[in-house]
């Protein structure tokens, strides 16, 4: 029997194949037009009267205007910091510091997806990150330090630690909540008040945390937030009643504050800029250091202090390491960041779109090859596509400055002592990459690269209760852990470090 076949197949083949949008819900948030300063427990209007736009870097829509805080506002919200210490906060006993601490970490959790949905909207980072990672990490640091909160006899056993009284706290564009979150849990947990400074283009998750704060009863003054620029930042350093201050930043700010507060007896932490190297054995699980590779620099756009941004990868193993990861680069999907697919979100400003194509040109120019996958970049907005520089010579700019946007560029080793020479080859020492099979290898490896961090098979880790910080011009003190919170307590008979 003839059996008549149609000359074209039922289904077509698929030429090409494509996700569906998968938008989270923008109306999850609920925006002011204005927003004030946070002191003593209350927005209240800039006594400066200057106000300035926030915007959303995907599209460059006007998301709110905010205020920018003058000294005398400065000088305000240090007074109720001051205020609350002396009436009642530094008193308090500690199990009750603890209370407010776990609720604060309750309530992040319970409105999670209002803050992921406004950070990503506001730093223009995908929302997979910030739902799974900045939002949860940044919950899990206040329940980590409420733990610490009355037991610190017990983390510093016969040193009698005591609170130092009105933390300054100065915080950058790259992950806003947790930043807050690790600048904040401590100071309070330790007993003390603070004045915090987001940065000038992510000021709304601050200013929402604001309100968490108020959900949580913490009394007035105990947590302050100054929105404004550089000159904000500056003022609270050189206030007078300030004990302390913790800065995260560019090396260059860090430096400025280091000489402005030498001599002045200000406690001091600074966490600074990086350039790590990520470093690629030829026994290693190739197709798992791609994906560490690929998370190294080119999560949160590589706006990461200790993003893997340089790779070194051993000769041997060199072409196929580079066409994998080449190959996974045409998968990642970049675009809207309230999208639930896209793996690389917007540049967090103009600004630093300059700064990352500056060095980009700079690469090309001093003989680097350039690999971008295709994509389409959106017409609004600032974007940036994932971006390979092979034959790199150490001298290179690309290879010396931070570019903190996501640009990878790779170079070979061939033995081990070279990889700890060419990685620590840099006037930073944040965090480090290693992998390989063996054991033994990473741990020679980690006694010798001068960094903070070394993460060994793995990349971008973080907890709570691992300290982390610098070496050299990436600043020093640590965050995170117990370690975390000796920069904000005073020892009896003892001076401790970054003092
Ligand atoms: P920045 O260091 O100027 O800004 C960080 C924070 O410091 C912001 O809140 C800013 O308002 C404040 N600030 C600025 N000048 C100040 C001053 N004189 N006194 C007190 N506070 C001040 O960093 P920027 O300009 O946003 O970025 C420049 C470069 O810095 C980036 O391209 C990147 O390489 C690096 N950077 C590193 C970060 C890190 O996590 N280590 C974070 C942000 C930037
Ligand atoms: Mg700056």
């Amino acid at each position: 029997m003839a059996v008549e076949r149609t000359q074209k197949p039922l289904t077509p083949a698929l030429t090409e194949w494509e996700y569906a949008p998968a938008p989270e819900a923008r109306e999850l948030v609920s925006l002011q037009e204005r927003y004030g300063l946070f002191i003593g427990g209350e927005l209240v209007e800039p006594r400066s009267r200057e106000w300035f736009p926030t915007i959303s870097p995907s599209t460059e829509e006007l998301l709110a205007e905010v205020a920018q805080a003058g000294p005398e506002d400065v000088d305000s919200a240090v007074t109720a910091a001051r205020t609350a210490y002396e009436n009642g906060w530094s008193a308090l006993a500690a199990p009750e510091r603890a209370k407010y601490l776990f609720r604060i970490a309750r309530i992040i959790q319970e409105r999670s997806r209002e803050l992921a949905v406004l950070e990503s909207l506001n730093g223009g980072k995908p929302i997979r990150e910030s739902r799974d990672v900045d939002v949860p990490l940044a919950a899990a640091h206040f329940f980590y330090y409420a733990g610490w909160a009355d037991k610190l006899e017990y983390a510093f056993p016969n040193r009698r630690p005591k609170s130092l009284g009105v933390a300054g706290q100065i915080i950058p564009w790259n992950f806003p909540l947790l930043m807050l979150a690790w600048k904040i849990a401590p100071a309070l947990a330790a007993g003390n008040t603070v004045v915090l400074k987001p940065a000038e283009t992510t000021p709304l998750t601050a200013l929402l945390f604001a309100d968490v704060c108020r959900q949580a009863d913490l009394p007035p003054g105990v947590v302050n937030i100054v929105t404004g620029d550089g000159r904000t930042g500056a003022a609270l350093v050189q206030h007078e009643d300030v004990e302390k201050i913790a800065f995260t930043g560019s090396t260059e700010v860090g430096k400025a504050i280091q000489r402005e507060l030498a001599g002045t007896g200000k406690k001091l932490t600074l966490e600074l800029g990086g350039k790590a190297a990520n470093i690629v054995f030829d026994d290693a699980a190739l197709d798992g250091a791609i994906e560490g590779i690929v998370n190294g620099i080119y999560f949160n756009q590589g706006h990461v202090c200790c993003a893997g941004s340089r790779l070194l990868v051993q000769e041997s193993i060199y072409e196929a390491t580079v066409a994998k990861l080449k190959r996974r680069l045409e998968t990642l999907r970049l675009g809207d960041p309230l999208d639930k697919n896209t793996d690389v979100g917007a540049i967090n400003s103009k600004l630093q779109l300059d700064k990352i194509t500056e060095l980009v040109e700079s690469g090309k120019d001093e003989g680097a090859e350039i690999y971008q996958p295709p994509c389409r970049l959106p017409e609004k907005g600032y974007w940036f596509a994932p971006t390979v520089f092979t034959n790199v010579a150490q001298s290179y700019r690309i290879a010396q400055e931070e570019i903190f946007g996501p640009v990878l560029s790779v170079m070979t080793f061939r033995t081990p002592e070279e990889a700890v020479e060419k990685a620590n080859n840099t006037p930073y020492g944040l965090s480090a990459g290693v992998w390989t099979e063996k054991g033994s290898r990473i741990l020679w490896m980690a006694e010798r690269l001068k960094a903070g961090v070394v993460w060994a098979n793995t990349f971008n880790r973080f907890d709570p209760a691992s300290p982390f910080g610098g070496y050299k011009e990436s600043g020093f003190g640590r965050e995170g852990g117990r370690h975390g919170l000796e920069p904000y307590l005073s020892f009896e008979g003892s001076e401790s470090w970054g003092g």
